[in-house]
């Protein structure tokens, strides 16, 4: 069952959202050679409790971290780690927050001095599949226009989406209805609603959309070992159009 959202329960939503988005922005000054990821940790959780707003992954499921940090292969919920940053190297940082029983979630791939070309590619497809499927969050749409912008915009560039793992709906709990899968078929799918509100997430492999789990139980690389990028925003339908509650202007 998909959960509409009330003005207030969006206004709530807003604000956790916000202190994320400022976070994802603020930490930027870390991603440079010898970095632990354990320090872009500790930032996140400062920089989150110190505006009042709780980790929203530690302890969702035994997650140990405030984010999840995923280095070159690594997909997605990476647990930050006495390992660090190289030049050369994308590292994708995930934040999730808990403000006033409202959860945020949003995820950026940032790049570690110079890239390579394929790399930096691969972060502008990301980010831009991202914004392809945000334009489709609007009323009067299927949920599955979201997924089929993120698709092509990934494949018109030769990378592939992560299938394993999707976006979600987003609210009083982390993980909501609808799953926001990042393929499929335009014109299908729920029908998109004033007061929704989805974490929108396209993983994008420069290979093999093949994936596969760590031993920790956590951390997801591809299964070829080449590299993969994730951006998410928290976005909420409204009449006035799609609305990036985790945007940090
Ligand atoms: N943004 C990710 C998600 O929505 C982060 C989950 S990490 C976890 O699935 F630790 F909370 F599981
Ligand atoms: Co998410």
């Amino acid at each position: 069952m998909i959960i509409l959202k009330t003005r207030e329960e969006l206004e709530k939503m807003r604000r956790v959202s916000r202190v994320i988005g400022e976070t994802l922005e603020g930490m930027e000054h870390l991603m440079k050679p010898g970095v632990r990821t354990k320090e872009i940790d500790e930032f996140a959780e400062d920089s989150l409790r110190s505006r009042g707003v709780e980790p929203g992954f530690k302890g969702y499921r035994g997650y140990p971290a405030t984010v999840c940090a995923s280095r070159n292969e690594v997909v997605v919920h990476g647990i930050p780690s006495d390992e660090t940053l190289e030049e050369g190297d994308i590292i994708s940082i995930d934040v999730g927050g808990l403000l006033e029983g409202y959860y945020g979630d949003s995820a950026r791939t940032f790049p570690v001095g110079k890239v390579s070309p394929t790399a930096a590619r691969l972060l502008d497809t990301a980010r831009e599949a991202l914004e392809r499927g945000i334009e489709q969050a609007r009323v009067g749409g299927r949920l599955h226009d979201i997924s089929w912008a993120i698709q092509n915009c990934a494949e018109s560039e030769n990378f592939n989406v992560v299938r394993d793992y999707v976006g979600h709906g987003i609210g009083r709990s982390l993980h909501e209805d609808p799953q926001v899968p990042n393929f499929g078929q335009p014109g299908s799918g729920p029908r998109l609603r004033e007061g929704m509100v989805l974490a929108i997430e396209p993983m994008l492999n420069a290979g093999t959309s093949e994936v596969k789990l760590k031993n920790d139980g956590w951390a997801v690389v591809t299964s070829d070992g080449m590299l993969s990028a994730h951006f998410e925003h928290t976005v909420a339908i409204t009449e006035a159009g799609p609305e990036v509650l985790t945007r940090c202007l």
